[in-house]
């Protein structure tokens, strides 16, 4: 059990349990009233605090303004019938948070300090974690480069901090539709795509304005260098279910291991499904969609647990849609995923973790 928690002054206290679940929850839009931040200065992390949800002041010569040098992560907190809070793989996030954090020259920061801030933020939230079926306080742990100055070098002072948001479901509702990136790319081999740092997600909004106006809701990202294989979309991995096997590109240096896509292959092996991580050619995926033998597709993430993907299409409007709208694969892994970190449904591979 998670209980190591930052103190918090009566006057926090009484914001955070006056903060009322907003209606409608949408996603990430109503931000809970309290934060955690953690300064990394003189070489060292300070002592982590519980703030007022609040502007910060940094320089307009923050190195995060104008190198990027920024990491973050997405993760979820449920609870079912008011028991205790539950965390999802949280030490999986802060091992990802890390290597983010050693890709972009960053300090990496210690189990204790992101445990405690987590753990307290739930904590201190509980009254407010929805409890609808796939709903849960979205948390959002952010590491930044703060130090003045134009030079390109890495900076000697960093802030950590933590918000949360009680959310619904990342996608609005109705079919899910990508569009196929052919043009853009999202990340070349050995650049920065394996990680989670704003610019991966920034540079692909030029693509969702484009995907949006034509009625798409995600783009799926091709590899850099032949534009044939499969990689992710913007911001959730891929599974397609052909044959009844279930594919997912490999990992690589360009794809974000998933830790939902991790999730999803685990528990779909001990559902008895063979699951194949493998290159997936996009061409190959088109034809086998067009001709049935590709029966689901999906996408999973954080945010996004698991959504049935109904149909791809390419910029000029051809849409290859997907002959089995009912998502029987996609559907049962979600509603087994959920009991899992909602703490209905036996937890094999000891995934959550309660507050
Ligand atoms: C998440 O799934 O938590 C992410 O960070 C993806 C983001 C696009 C919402």
């Amino acid at each position: 059990m998670l209980n190591d928690f930052l103190p918090i002054s009566p006057a926090l206290r009484q914001v955070a349990s006056d903060f009322t679940l907003p209606e409608p929850l949408g996603f990430g839009t109503h931000v809970a009233p309290i934060m955690v931040t953690c300064d990394f200065t003189s070489g060292a992390w300070q002592e982590a605090r519980i703030a007022p949800f609040q502007a910060f002041s940094i320089l307009p010569s923050a190195k995060i303004l104008h190198y990027g040098q920024q990491i973050f992560e997405g993760m979820k907190a449920y609870r079912y019938e008011n028991g205790h809070p539950r965390l999802f793989r949280p030490l999986d996030n802060l091992g990802r948070f890390n290597a983010s954090a050693r890709r972009m020259a960053m300090p990496e920061i210690p189990s204790q300090i992101f445990m405690s801030a987590l753990g307290s933020m739930v904590h201190y939230l509980r009254g407010v974690i929805p409890q609808g079926v796939g709903e849960s306080l979205y948390i959002r742990p952010v590491m930044m480069a703060l130090d003045s100055g134009l030079s390109l070098a890495p900076s000697q002072d960093y802030r950590f901090y933590l918000i949360a948001s009680p959310s619904g479901s990342y996608f609005a509702g109705g079919d899910v539709h990508a569009l196929i990136e052919r043009s853009d790319c999202r990340a070349a081999p050995g650049g920065t795509g394996s990680v989670k740092t704003a610019g991966n997600y920034g540079g692909s909004i030029k693509s969702a304005i484009h995907a949006r106006s034509m009625g798409y809701q995600q783009t799926l990202w091709l590899d850099a260098r032949h534009q044939k294989f499969v990689e992710e979309f913007s911001g959730m991995n891929m599974f397609a279910v052909r044959d009844g096997i279930l594919y997912t590109p490999e990992l690589n240096s360009t794809i974000l291991p998933g830790i939902t896509r991790d999730s999803v292959i685990k528990l779909a092996r001990s559902l008895g499904y063979d699951v194949r991580e493998e290159a997936i050619d996009i061409d190959e995926l088109v034809s086998d969609i067009k001709s049935g033998i590709c029966s689901e597709l999906f996408a999973c993430g954080t945010a996004a647990i698991i959504t049935p993907v109904a149909a791809l299409g390419e910029y000029d409007g051809t849409l290859y849609t997907l002959q089995n709208t009912a998502s029987p694969v996609a559907m049962t892994l979600r509603t087994r995923l959920l009991e899992i970190q909602i703490g209905l449904a036996d937890d094999p591979f000891h995934w959550s973790q309660v507050v």
